[in-house]
This record gives structure tokens, sequence and C-alpha cells, in this order.
């Protein structure tokens, strides 16, 4: 009988089976109702009990092995299976593509919004001199509202720095173009500021600009409560404050109605009812001429705004620092409304 057990454990050894049916065949040949193994331990009773030992032991590893074997081959056969239906000649399914940064968002819609009622793009270098940056805007060197915001200057060249705002762009359009002037500078601007949730050293604006004959602070101010509404809804109302800025005259800071709590009252408006949004202006003459432009025949607006600024207020974001975190968590909330 032991004969017997070291043939089938040689077959058992040498069995490569070449699909999932003859693994089943193996299964039932060892382990069905009447297969071998019920088959030998009826046997191992009648055994002579100084054989026993070594039969129990030699049926045991036989049952063994054949599990051994089956438990190697019965999933390979369904890996093989789906490999052989793999289409390679089939176009990528891209589960999850990417989506717009809602900074991207944000500023796409003030573009739309201003692109409406004929406002072009102009863009200018990050990396400024101080005439565009500082000088033609009425801040001659020296001049405490400099101080105003905290700039990073190139070391070895003083003249050289990354520019604090966006109305550099102003600048460089006005020296290039002549009035009639309508554009719109969206870009990056650096500041030297600690970081913190409600300042980063590196974000974006949008700076307008409009220059023409008989510009007067009432077509600003009705400029403004266009795009409020537009970017907020329609029942947005706009406040504005007279405010100081070098390259405006008059000044004023431009606040929203609070759409969380309708003007009632909440912390994020600090119970004011009003968010601060941007800041505008008639252009100083002083700039004008700065810029080649006749300040006789000409007038004109400017203002300028943060887009984060805007973002937080229209999502509800409470830390500035989570749009440059790139955490995925935060950004696909963004998904479906890009
Ligand atoms: N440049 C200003 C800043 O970064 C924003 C600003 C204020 C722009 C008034 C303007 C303006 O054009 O008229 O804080």
């Amino acid at each position: 009988m032991i004969e017997k057990v070291k043939i089938l454990l040689n077959e058992v050894e040498i069995f490569h089976p070449k699909s999932k049916e003859e693994v089943e065949i193996f299964r039932l040949k060892y382990l069905g109702k009447k297969g071998e193994m019920n088959e030998l331990f009826k046997i191992l009773k009648d055994i002579p009990s100084q054989n026993k030992k070594e039969f129990g032991q030699k049926i045991n590893l036989l049952k063994k092995n054949v599990q051994l074997k089956i438990d190697l081959h019965k999933d390979s056969f369904i890996a093989l299976k789906a490999k052989e239906n793999i289409d390679t000649s089939r176009p990528i399914v891209l589960d999850s593509i990417g989506s717009k940064h809602p900074i991207s968002m944000i500023k796409d819609q003030i573009i739309d919004i201003f692109n409406r009622i004929g406002f072009t793009i102009s863009e200018g270098p990050e990396i400024e001199d101080d005439w565009h940056n500082f000088s033609a805007l009425n801040l001659p060197i020296e001049h405490p509202a400099r101080d105003m915001q905290d700039t990073f200057f190139i070391q070895t060249d003083p003249d050289i720095l990354l520019r604090t705002h966006t109305s550099s762009v102003q600048v460089r359009h006005m020296e290039n173009n002549s009035p009639p002037i309508r554009t719109l500078s969206p870009g990056r601007v650096y500041r030297n500021e600690a970081i913190s949730a409600r300042a980063h050293c590196i974000f974006h604006q949008v700076e307008g600009l409009f220059i023409d004959e008989n510009v007067s602070f009432a077509d600003l101010k009705q400029c403004l409560l266009y795009f409020a509404k537009e970017m907020f809804g329609e029942k947005t109302k706009i406040r504005l404050r007279p405010s100081y800025f070098p390259f405006t005259e008059p000044s004023a800071e431009v606040d929203v109605s609070c759409n969380i709590c309708n003007s009632n009252g909440c912390n994020v408006c600090k119970n004011t009812g009003y968010l601060e949004i941007l800041g505008c202006g008639m252009v100083d003459p002083n700039v004008l001429e700065n810029c080649g432009i006749n300040s006789k025949k000409y007038t004109g607006y400017a203002f300028g705004m943060g887009i984060e600024r805007i973002a937080m207020l229209k999502y509800g974001v409470k830390d500035l620092r989570l749009f440059y975190e790139n955490d995925q968590r935060f950004l696909q909330q963004f998904n479906q409304l890009s």
C-alpha cells in the first residue's frame, strides 16, 4: 500500500495543469467524496499497527501536497484569462482628469466679466524695475508710501525687484498705447510678508484701467457695481470708503455686502455687513504725465484687487495657504465648478 502512496506523491509533484478544468479534475480525483484521500484514510484503519505511523504520515503529506498544488494553480488561470482579454488598441480611459485651480477659475471669471464691457487683457513682467513698480506711479524714492508694500529687492541691483502689485502693468500699457485705454492686467505679485491665514509672499492681483476723455468717478462706481453683482450676485451692494493710494486721487476702498449673512452681521464680515474687496480711484494726473498721456485732455480710473481675496469670499475659504498646498482634498471640491 505504501508503494501506491509513493506513486501518488510523485504524481502530485509532477502535476502541471494547463487549464482551470484540469485543476478541478485533479481536485476531485484526490479530495472528492470518492477520491483517493478518502479511500486511503479508510485503508488506514486496517493497516497493521507497526506500519500505521509511517502510512499515516505519508497520506497526510500527500493531502498537504494536493492542497498546495490546488492553491498554487487555482487563481493563475483567472489572471491569465484577464490578460488575454486586454485590448491594447483601446484608448486610455482617464478616470480622473485634472481640473482648474480655484485661483484660475476666479481669474477667468473676473476676466470674463470685464471682457463683456470692453476691457482687453495686458500683461507685464514679474521682475520689474523701480520706475514701473513705484516711481511712475507717483511713488518717488524716499516716498513713505513705499512702505505700504514690503518689497523683495534684488540684492545686487536695488533698481530691480519682484513686482509688488499689478499696477506696474498699467504704467507699461499707458507708455505703449494712447487713449482710449480700457485694459485688465491679471498676474502674480510678490511681497515680503510673513505667511499666515491672511497673507502670503506670493499672490495674484487683477488691475483695471480706463482712460478716455471725460471719465468720471461715477463711471468707476458703476463699473465696480456691475462687477460686484456679476461676481457675487444680483442683490450685492457696494460701499466706497475714502482711502489713500499715491497713484490715484481721489482714492477709495470698495466693500461688497456680505453674501454670507445678507449684511445682517456675521463673524466673516466681523458684524459690519460688508467685506473689503479692492482699492481704486481716479488716476493721478502725475501718473498720466509720467506715462506720456496728456492729463489736461484725459482722465481715467484704476482699480486693483486680490484674486485670492475674491476666491476666499466667494467660496468661503478661511485660510489663504490652502490655495498653495495642492491638497487634493481641498482642490477636488472645485472639480464640478470648473
Ligand atoms: N496697487 C494696489 C495694491 O496692491 C491696489 C490698487 C489700489 C490698485 C488703487 C489701483 C488703485 O489701481 O487705483 O494694494
